[in-house]
């Protein structure tokens, strides 16, 4: 047995130095066949040679062969890592291909309406208006009271509203009940009162309409509310600020036309067409052959909204517009279904 163990420890010794003294692949293949080879490898053999021991002797020196095989094979392993690393130019201990190229890191890209909303800041702000925002739960008396619904009047209906669930029975007339803003009309309240006059103020922001959703309807989308409230106020200086901003925003003459129409909170109302950009005028799939497209709403700052918000009407005028955002965003990047907005996909955002 002692025997046994002996040769197994020389082979060990010696297949030990064969390793650690070759330098090439193919040497390394043939040590191997030396010791492991399965027919004529000299561990092998040894292996073939255990069915004539027996008792403990058989189990020491199995152990003993399992252990020097391990050994041999870890050796080989190692040895082949040292020579690749070698091969590939590194010291052979520690190595790094420096011209590999390096990864790129991901950048984020912003949502389209962020860019949009970026820009039309930015345009107002170079003519004097600040930057306001609100809640987006509002109650009832800023979104509908404060600014001259009445309290049954049909109007309310138009802004399909999603009212809040409350714990407490609460009057549906209430001016607590709280919703989600269908429009961004109430922060003109809240930042009146907050607010020294003369003003200026654009409020983009969310809003929600309780409707079905399809390419050109969401439930959830974008306004830019606009107020300005100064002595001597009339639709002239609107009419001003608008093309101004048309101008600067499709970054050409645009002309406009005012048609009457009805919102509580302004007296008079109008809706603003803008000349269809993509035709000109002439008339075009964008624009359904009219040559406008529609923009939005305004009008004259109602005097019952002003005392709502603790202005004094005899003093001060105003007026106030507000328009939805996605649609500017949509006609700018030519995207053809509302539903891409919030749809998460990163194939659509990573575009921006
Ligand atoms: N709040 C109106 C809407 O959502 C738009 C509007 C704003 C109209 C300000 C007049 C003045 O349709």
């Amino acid at each position: 047995m002692y025997n046994m163990i002996g040769k197994l420890e020389e082979i060990k010794k010696q297949a030990g130095e064969e390793i650690n003294s070759i330098g090439a692949i193919e040497e390394l293949k043939k040590i191997e066949k030396k010791y492991l080879d399965k027919k004529q490898g000299e561990l092998v053999q040894i292996f073939h040679s255990l069915k004539d021991l027996a008792g403990e002797e058989k189990i020491e020196v199995g152990k003993k062969a399992n252990e020097v095989r391990s050994f041999l094979i870890e050796a080989l392993k190692s040895k082949a890592v040292e020579i690749k690393a070698k091969e590939d130019g590194g010291s052979g201990e520690e190595w790094l291909d420096i011209t590999i190229p390096g990864k790129k890191i991901e950048i984020g890209h912003l949502h389209p309406i962020t860019l949009v909303r970026r820009e039309v800041e930015g345009i107002f702000k170079s003519m004097g208006f600040n930057v306001a925002d609100g809640p987006e739960i509002e109650t009832q008396w800023n979104n509908f009271d404060a600014l001259n619904f009445a309290k049954d009047h049909p109007a309310k209906d138009g802004w399909d509203t999603f009212w809040i669930k409350s714990d407490k029975a609460i009057d549906p007339d209430s001016p607590e009940r709280l919703l989600l803003r269908p429009h961004t009309s109430p922060v003109q309240i809240r930042y009146m009162k907050e607010h020294q006059l003369p003003l200026r103020i654009i409020i983009p922001g969310r809003v929600y309409r309780n409707e079905a959703t399809d390419a050109s309807h969401e439930f959830q989308l974008h306004q830019v509310e606009g107020l300005m409230v100064d002595k001597d106020i009339n639709v002239a200086n609107f009419k001003y600020v608008i093309l101004e901003f048309l101008k600067k925003f499709f970054k050409r003459e645009v002309k406009i036309r005012l048609r009457p129409s009805f919102f509580p909170f302004t007296e008079p109302s109008f809706e603003i067409d803008f000349s269809c950009i993509i035709c000109g005028g002439k008339g075009c799939r964008v624009c359904k052959q009219t040559g406008w497209i529609e923009m939005m709403g305004a009008g004259m700052v109602h005097p019952n909204v002003l005392k709502n918000a603790r202005v004094n009407s005899k003093l001060w005028t105003g007026f106030a517009f507000g328009f939805g955002l996605d649609r500017l965003v949509m006609m700018k990047y030519k995207i053809d279904d509302v539903r891409w907005f919030n749809s998460g996909d990163l194939r659509f955002l990573k575009q921006f």
